[in-house]
């Protein structure tokens, strides 16, 4: 039998990283309670090292026993940022200089990181290039590039939704897909486009396989997501979909009872805090399964529409 070339063995790989697949099972059993354990207890001494004594063995993706990661190991960049965007080759070949050190990282230390990174933004520029060397979140390793945001940073209206599908992956703008197309004929309704508002994503790198973000992953990305509002200071945020306005609004309540009614949004700004209004609507992707929805979202854009009147 004849091997199987190059290319067929990328496109077969290409579609287990699609389809959210970022380990492979050996035939040994593994203790993955013992092995996380250890990795963590070594992450922690490598953290409190510097970046340039800690050692690669310590990063999970070091060489271990099967089962091996799909993505092999690369020694680790001596600085927790970095400046270039990992391409899908580079997710299947190797990954980014330092990718391995995320995965480690503690997760009170990569909200931290994030959080001071974050902090650090003086304009949406500076964020954006803050957000594409950050390497706390493992979402980066699985994702084509970074999804930041899209329209106009100076509107009066910010949208934000979950995280990017496949299309705002390939294309590094947030709702570009299906899902995007509605939320333009939404936004059309009431007289805006992307000239007229700025639209982003709680989480900028798309989930493998489009799945849900976890809560930790949630929580590393948040302060960079709070810190583009606070850069774009909107008058008016809609949080598009559950997760999204739970995440900002801080609420467990579900997008049913959430939505159509304006609350209050604390946003940092240079010179304090401002109070903004923010609404919950439908995600557009929702609206696309369950087109009845489509009625109270409708209604949701009236009451958007009117506040931007009264902004
Ligand atoms: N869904 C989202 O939440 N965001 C996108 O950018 C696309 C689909």
């Amino acid at each position: 039998m004849s091997p199987t070339p190059l290319a067929d063995l990328a496109d077969i790989l290409a579609f287990y990283v699609e389809a959210g697949v970022d380990v492979t099972v050996g035939e040994a059993p593994v203790d993955r309670f013992a092995e996380s354990a250890a990795e963590q207890a070594k992450g922690r001494a490598g953290a409190r090292s510097t970046p340039e004594t800690a050692t690669p063995a310590s990063r999970i993706g070091a060489p271990g026993p099967d089962p091996s990661p799909l993505v092999p190991n690369r020694p680790a960049a001596p600085t927790a940022f970095r400046q270039s965007v990992p391409s899908r080759a580079n997710a299947l070949s190797a990954p980014p200089a330092g990718a391995s050190a995320l995965v480690t990282q503690p997760p009170d230390e990569a909200v931290m990181s994030a959080r001071e990174a974050a902090r650090n933004a003086e304009s949406l520029d500076a964020l954006r290039a803050i957000l594409d060397g950050f390497e706390g979140c493992a979402l980066k390793r699985t994702a084509s590039r970074l999804v930041f945001a899209d329209g106009n940073p100076k509107a009066k209206v910010m949208f934000v939704g979950e995280a990017p599908g496949r299309d705002e992956d390939q294309q590094g703008l947030p709702f570009v897909g299906r899902s995007g197309r509605l939320l333009d004929l939404m936004m059309a309704a009431i007289g805006l486009d992307r000239t007229s508002a700025y639209i982003a994503n709680v989480i900028p790198w798309r989930p493998p396989g489009n799945r849900t973000p976890t809560p930790q992953e949630t929580a590393v990305c948040l302060p960079f997501i709070k810190r583009q509002i606070e850069l774009a200071d909107p008058d008016i945020l809609v949080c598009l979909g559950g997760p999204s306005a739970q995440a900002l609004l801080a609420t467990t309540e579900g997008i049913t009872r959430l939505r159509g009614r304006f609350m209050d949004y604390e946003n940092g700004t240079e010179s304090g805090t401002r109070t903004i209004r923010a609404i919950a609507t439908f995600h557009p992707a929702y609206l696309l399964r369950t087109p009845l929805g489509k009625r109270l979202a409708w209604r949701d854009m009236l009451a958007v529409e009117a506040a931007l009147k009264g902004a």
